[in-house]
């Protein structure tokens, strides 16, 4: 892929000329990329339509599948992807819908001819109803958004994009999943002291779900971000979650907060991010998960992380133990992406879930 098609600059400069809509309770015919176009209610009514949605799925309600029935999304992964693009298109097909593109479909595409993000986006647009969109460039999904908008005022019909990552920004849908899972594994977030381990710098999973729980700021959440000092969350957040009202402790001492810990969320090295090597490598080891790490934390913690894991989780053994611990809880996450992406896709197709 060359850069016309990368686009990498350009897409930043969306972030400020685009503003995304607000959900206020409608998600239909809505661009998702942004958890910032979410209140309370909205993150309520998905975290709700999520769980309806994995008990139908689980006793076979054959009407599921009415839901996106005739619907198409298109897979635009410009990233690497396990999880989140089969979780997107597990979701649209089991509603009911079809999927077009699908993985890896952009390396074959016109983008290798060196077609931009906006010229793919709105091809897509052409032919879906919805697009799943993972870029590296950070403010592509705005872009993507941007170009549909003017788009659907020339075609009759109409196309949405959901973000599936966009490049260091956000990661909203997994922060949805990720607040669906805590309120799944714990009842609620009320009083909860939630750890952000890794990379917060990079890690656009963190960035969307450290302002989900935000949002909670009535509930007296606790918000404690562990990361190398150079790896700190980046101001933006930090503003977001602080002006919220939340009591936010940033450390790179893990153990000062470990046992106190309702939610460890521990995240990978976004090796990809940097730009020297050598940089990376002297982070790589800083946070590792391992079982004995695991025995400091409260009996009833539990262990979150997006995944895929790499250096950050120990070895194949390592992973082994942590997998058996009830208290690792990434498998249960992983499960829910598709349930919360059947929630948001169905609500954003116009779906009663
Ligand atoms: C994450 C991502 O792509 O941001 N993965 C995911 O979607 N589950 C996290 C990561 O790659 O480390």
């Amino acid at each position: 892929m060359n850069d016309a098609a990368l686009d990498v600059r350009p897409s930043a400069q969306f972030r400020h000329l685009y503003q995304p809509p607000k959900i206020a309770g409608d998600f239909a015919g809505k661009h998702i990329i942004t958890v910032e176009q979410f209140d309370k209610a909205d993150l309520d009514a998905v975290i709700q339509s999520a769980g309806t949605l994995r008990e139908r799925v689980l006793r076979r309600d054959g009407e599921v599948v009415r839901l996106c029935e005739g619907r198409i999304m298109a897979s635009l992964f410009y990233e690497a992807s396990t999880r989140t693009d089969m979780s997107f298109q597990a979701a649209m097909r089991r509603l009911g819908g079809s999927v077009v593109f699908g993985s890896n479909g952009v390396q074959f595409s016109s983008v290798y001819k060196g077609e931009n993000l906006a010229d793919t986006v709105r091809a897509a647009g052409c032919y879906a109803d919805l697009i799943a969109l993972r870029h590296p460039a950070e403010g592509s999904s705005f872009q993507a958004a941007y170009y549909l908008d003017k788009l659907n005022e020339r075609i009759e019909k109409p196309c949405v994009v959901v973000s599936g990552g966009d490049g260091i920004g956000e990661h909203p849908t997994q922060g949805l999943l990720d607040l669906f899972t805590i309120v799944d594994q714990k009842g609620s977030v009320d009083g909860l002291a939630i750890t952000l381990v890794g990379d917060l710098l990079y890690g656009r999973t963190v960035h969307s779900l450290a302002k989900l729980l935000a949002m909670f700021e009535a509930t007296g959440v606790k918000l404690c971000f562990v990361s190398p000092p150079s790896l700190k969350m980046p101001d933006t957040v930090l503003d977001f979650v602080q002006k919220h009202g939340i009591n936010v402790h940033e450390t790179s001492d893990l153990h000062e907060v470990l046992g106190q810990s309702d939610v460890v969320y521990w995240t990978r090295v976004q090796e990809e991010r940097f730009a020297r090597q050598a940089d990376y490598e002297a982070v790589r080891d800083m946070f590792v998960m391992t079982p004995a790490v695991l025995n400091q934390c409260k009996r009833d913690v539990i262990l979150m992380h997006p995944l895929p894991r790499k250096y950050e989780m120990g070895t194949y053994n390592d992973h082994d133990i942590l997998d058996q611990n009830p208290r690792s809880v990434y498998f249960q996450q992983m499960e829910n992406g598709m349930y919360v992406r059947m929630a948001l896709l169905a609500k954003v197709m116009g779906a009663d879930v």
